[in-house]
């Protein structure tokens, strides 16, 4: 085992003269880097090499290892890396929230970062986040197995993020009897495939992590490779930083006020170089000042470039708040509120055209609607697939509507501003990830008509208070016997009224829908849209649709102010409305006969508060709806 890394010479300059080591640290080269792999690949046990043989393991974590490694025994008695990646995760895994785990080590020229990625069912997730900051990914292919799916997937990542330096580490060489042939196919299809995905700066290295050849130390069983190690070629491998050489852009993390002669905008410097005197522009509010001081722990510096985290202070009073963004005043963002995307899906539930979710983008979140999904790519062809749904590690191109303009720069001149994440507003999880490629021009001309006669105008001639009555539940559990009720007793108590039906819809506006998860989401986006236009028009306004997902039916009351939006659930267990089943439609789906049937092959998620629940085994629908009107009295919406 080797046991003589890069890394150990420094101890002597550290004993001898610690100021000079400490300078040739702090003046080393940087190199962030990613490795791909699942955990079969080798992953851990390669970044547990680098990190033993450049010696940056800490004692007692090299101790415990050691007798791991003699309990397990899998290496009969000689050290398992593995184990020590396993060891920290284990760690890791205490904070449940982290995903992604950076470890350093360095040697005499550079240090490194490596964004360790756990490999389970939540990879992709890990490796986006990880990927976003690196300059290289290491890529490992398992000897045996080859080029497989996740390998082209994993590839296509790194290269839609950005990475331009790949290694291919051809791991397990010592279980193929160091076989150039396997290598050299292995790295040929590699190759192939990497051209038509716009990767060209790649190195292919035979190595065996376990047995350590050509990790750090070259190998003697593999006489026929002259290029570089790993850690030779992590060591020299150019990198260039062109962050420095953009125009200067800073998103406002917090803004900083310890007491009223200060006021600071704190951040990292995403891009660029910023200067005392400096023009700079604050988005998107557009105001105009000059840099006065740029301010940090260890004192004022005259300039800031990309990376580094400072306090900016201006010199007029213009009003900051945190999620701003701060531009040189030379070269402005652009500002926009539709994009063309490629988006990166990382969830079982499905992303669905017409859903839309939270997204966050640099320090700024706002809500994104999934608009048309233009197509998904498939990782082995690269061919383009029609789409209205993407599934879980699937990467599609689609179009994303916002509900209020963002300051934004392509994903490819510049990764924070470019770069987002989206969240399900229900369960509040990470659900995908995304590049904006570019923004949409045709909202640009279409602007908001002020309207004279309004909301109020409208509700006030009709003497009333404009509400959606939105009754959701299954097919059979009386909506619509309910709401015709209910749409009676207003109209006779001279209230102006719409009742919006799910299967009279369908016969109209809606008959291009059917019954798919992405019909249902844009069934009940469109019928929102309609109701609200209803809303201000002044009207009281029913809604009877199975309305299956919490998502849409949450979507539908953002949609209106507060207080206008009165879900009603009409709770009736399937049996019961199995049993009922007016439309013998529930005996058809039971047959076979129907696809997606709510509650038979199609969730319906149940309401979690709702204004309204009525249980319709123990409740006619005459009282139904006299609840609602009640409910409607209580809210004063039948006042005056
Ligand atoms: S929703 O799920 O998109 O809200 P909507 O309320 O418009 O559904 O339509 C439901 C009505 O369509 C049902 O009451 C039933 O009459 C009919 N229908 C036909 N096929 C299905 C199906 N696969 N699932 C549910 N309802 C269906």
């Amino acid at each position: 085992m080797a046991t003589t890394a890069p890394a150990s010479a420094p101890e002597a300059l550290i004993a001898t003269d610690i100021e000079a080591y400490l300078d040739a640290h702090a003046a080393k080269s940087f190199l962030r880097f990613i490795t791909c792999g699942s955990v079969d690949d080798g992953k851990s046990s390669l970044i547990g090499r680098l990190l033993y043989e450049s010696q940056m393991l800490f004692e007692d974590q090299l101790a415990t290892l050691e007798a791991d490694s003699k309990k397990v025994g899998t290496r009969g008695g000689e050290i398992d890396f593995a184990l020590l990646l396993d060891g920290l995760q284990a760690e890791r895994e205490q904070g449940i929230t982290i995903d992604v785990a950076y470890r350093f080590f360095s040697t005499e020229r550079r240090k490194f970062i490596v964004a360790d990625t756990p490999g389970h069912e939540q990879y992709t997730r890990n490796m986006v986040t990880g990927a976003s900051t690196a300059d290289l990914a290491v890529i490992l292919i398992d000897a045996r197995k080859g080029v497989l799916v996740q390998t082209r997937r994993h590839s296509y990542l790194v290269s839609l993020l950005g990475i331009r330096h790949i290694v291919v580490a051809v791991n397990k060489m010592d279980l193929v009897e160091y076989s150039r042939e396997t290598f050299e196919r292995i790295e040929a299809e590699y190759r192939a495939f990497a051209r038509n995905i716009g990767l060209d700066d790649i190195v292919c290295i035979p190595l065996s992590a376990v047995v350590g050849d050509n990790v750090v130390e070259r190998s003697e069983h593999t006489p026929w490779y002259t290029g570089p190690t790993l850690m030779e070629h992590l060591d020299t491998v150019e990198v260039t930083d062109e962050a420095q050489a953009k125009p200067f852009r800073m998103p406002v993390q917090w803004v900083n006020r310890p007491n009223l002669d200060f006021r600071g905008f704190s951040g990292t410097v995403s891009e660029g170089v910023v200067r005392t005197g400096d023009r700079v522009r604050i988005l998107p509010s557009g105001r105009e000042s000059r840099v006065a001081r740029i301010v940090t722990y260890n004192g004022d510096l005259e300039a800031a470039v990309a990376e580094q985290s400072v306090t900016l202070t201006l010199t007029d009073e213009v009003d900051v708040s945190r999620g701003d963004i701060i531009v040189t005043a030379a070269a402005l963002p652009e500002v926009a509120d539709q994009f063309e995307a490629t988006v990166v899906w990382m969830s079982e539930e499905p992303m669905l055209r017409g859903r839309n979710y939270l997204m966050k983008i640099g320090t700024r979140t706002v809500t994104a609607t999934i608009a048309p999904i233009k197509h998904k790519v498939n990782v082995n062809t690269m061919e383009h697939l029609a789409a209205n749904r993407l599934d879980l590690n699937e990467i599609g191109m689609c179009e994303l509507e916002l509900d209020r303009p963002i300051v934004f720069e392509p994903y490819e001149t510049n990764r924070d501003l470019g770069g987002f994440v989206l969240i399900d507003r229900m369960t509040n999880n990470t659900v995908g990830a995304g590049l904006l490629r570019f923004a949409l021009r045709r909202s640009q001309n279409v602007h908001w008509q002020a309207l004279d006669i309004n909301k109020q105008a409208q509700a006030a001639l009709k003497g009333q208070r404009p509400a959606v009555i939105w009754l959701t539940g299954l097919s059979g559990s009386g909506k619509s016997t309910i709401a015709n009720l209910l749409q009676k007793r207003l109209h006779s108590l001279g209230r102006h009224t719409y009742l919006l039906d799910g299967d009279n819809i369908r016969h109209g506006l809606n008959k291009d829908l059917g019954f798919t998860a992405e019909a249902r989401v844009e069934n009940i986006r469109r019928i929102a849209e309609v109701a609200k236009l209803m809303v201000d028009a002044g009207l009281v306004v029913i809604t009877a649709f199975i309305s299956p997902y919490r998502s849409e039916r949450r979507m539908a009351r953002d949609l209106l102010e507060a207080g206008e939006f009165i879900e009603v659930f009409v709770d009736t267990p399937l049996a019961v409305a199995e049993a009922r089943d007016p439309k013998g439609l529930y005996a058809k789906a039971r047959a076979g006969e129907i696809a997606n049937f709510t509650g038979i092959d199609a969730p319906y998620e149940t309401p979690e508060a709702a204004e309204l629940v009525i249980d319709t085994t123990v409740v006619s629908a005459e009282e139904a709806a006299e609840a609602i009107l009640v409910h409607l009295r209580d809210g004063g919406f039948l006042a005056g």
